[in-house]
């Protein structure tokens, strides 16, 4: 069987490794895939852009592929799934209206309320409602959350300490500092707490979580400065027990799968739930996305024992139900992320990449992101260049691997936070 991966990112390359493990799967295609791809067994990356759907329809219908596996969120959000659907290529990955789950904060908050899923309080407000939305932040006071209400790459929301600083979110996002992302504005009240990523599969019926995992999002040690796409991140965080797991598939995804279907809505893929675990043990959703998050793939699926192949054709079969409970490795996973100095400001790219092959020889897995194989060398090309994976019997141990695996790496400028899992410690 052959597959075919849309993306780009160090999610896709771990994605196209795992399905790789099952026998099953003779071939992956990646569009258009980075260094790692290129350079892994039975993957191919094709040059194409991922909005081109037509030609990605034309590609998936020539090859014959069992199913086509979407990565990031913006080509959900544009209808590739919807373009595949049409013609009868089965795709795992929830349509366009599915995936207004991550796309509109606004249409997520009200299907939350709908589904009775725990979630912070919040109101929504379109650009001729400004004045009302500086009123209702002035009447619950800061701390305070200012949303965007569409896609911004992850910088449309300011947690706002102060009032004014609320106050002057909302006039950036009027103004248009996120072009028609905010054209509605989503305020929200603050939640403090652990928050973890919990991704489950779902067919649009069943739906099942993956272990939880947690994140580190800004840039600098001890979580300090700008946020980034994820400088590091681990799995299965104690944050949130077993039993946490299971009451948060009860309460939370169920609830949701559920909702959407009541919308007419037949969701396939990764629901995504981004999750705060409140001092009181309260867990809460920030946000769902509709797709596998980067980097929670690169520490979760090197823990999986069941093939993943497996489930995704269960997902697109609508027979998820009738599978096993998910098998894991026991143990734990990190992985750390390796980044072009001055991300997630300006950097450099075409720098020269050496030593992953000893780092692998430590039996660390070394996923790319921002590489490109040029004149057959590895050169950086992205903000984040690599995550490096080790799987351990602990924490501690997964933390010494990835480590001793990311020290046999360099190119020049390569800057990694050196503290990932510290708050489990
Ligand atoms: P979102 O894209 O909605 O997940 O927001 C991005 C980040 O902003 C989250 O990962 C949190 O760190 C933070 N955030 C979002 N909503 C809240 C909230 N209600 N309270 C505290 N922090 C939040
Ligand atoms: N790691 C956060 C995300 O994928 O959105």
């Amino acid at each position: 069987m052959k597959v075919l991966v849309v993306g780009n990112g160090g999610r896709e390359h771990a994605l196209s490794w795992k399905l790789l493990q099952s026998e099953k799967v003779t071939k992956v295609f990646c569009i258009p895939g980075n260094g790692g791809t290129a350079t892994m067994p039975k993957c191919q990356n094709l040059a194409m852009s991922v909005d081109d759907f037509d030609g990605i329809v034309r590609f998936a219908l020539v090859q014959g592929v069992a199913f086509v596996v979407v990565g990031p969120e913006l080509p959900l959000a544009l209808g590739i799934t919807d373009a595949l659907q049409a013609q009868d290529i089965a795709v795992f990955g929830p349509t366009q209206a599915g995936a207004q789950i991550e796309s509109s904060k606004a249409w997520a908050k009200a299907l939350m309320q709908e589904a009775g899923v725990p979630t912070a309080r919040s109101a929504a407000f379109d650009r001729t409602q400004v004045e009302d939305a500086k009123a209702y932040v002035k009447a619950v006071g800061a701390p305070v959350v200012v949303k965007a209400d569409g896609l911004a790459a992850g910088k449309g929301v300011t947690v706002a300490r102060t009032l004014e600083e609320a106050l002057s979110a909302i006039d950036g996002i009027a103004r248009g500092q996120f072009g028609d992302a905010g054209n509605t504005l989503v305020v929200e009240e603050f939640l403090s707490g652990q928050e973890v990523s919990v991704l489950a599969l779902t067919d649009g019926e069943t739906i099942v979580p993956l272990l939880p995992a947690q994140d580190h999002k800004p840039i600098g040690e001890g979580d300090t400065g700008p946020n980034t796409g994820g400088m590091g991140v681990y799995a299965p965080t104690p944050v949130l027990s077993p039993e946490q797991v299971k009451q948060v598939q009860r309460e939370i995804l169920e609830p949701t799968i559920a909702a959407l279907r009541q919308r007419g809505i037949d969701y396939c893929g990764v629901l995504y739930a981004g999750l705060m675990v409140t001092p009181e043990g309260e867990v809460k959703v920030l946000e769902f996305n509709c797709r596998f998050g980067d980097p929670e793939t690169q520490a979760v699926l090197p823990l999986l024992e069941t093939p993943l192949y497996e489930l995704m054709l269960a997902c697109v079969e609508k027979r998820l139900g009738q599978l096993p409970a998910i098998e894991w490795k026991k143990g734990a996973a990190v992985c750390v992320v390796m980044a072009s100095g001055g991300y997630p400001g300006s950097y450099e790219k075409g720098k020269l990449v050496e030593g992953i092959l000893e780092a692998e020889e430590t039996g660390a897995l070394v996923f790319h992101a921002g590489t490109q194989l040029k004149q057959q060398q590895l050169v950086t090309s992205g903000g984040r260049v690599l995550g490096v994976t080790a799987v351990g019997e602990d924490f501690e141990d997964a933390i010494a691997k990835s480590y001793a695996a990311v020290e046999k790496i360099e190119f020049e400028n390569c800057y990694y936070r050196r503290d990932i899992g510290y708050r489990i410690r």
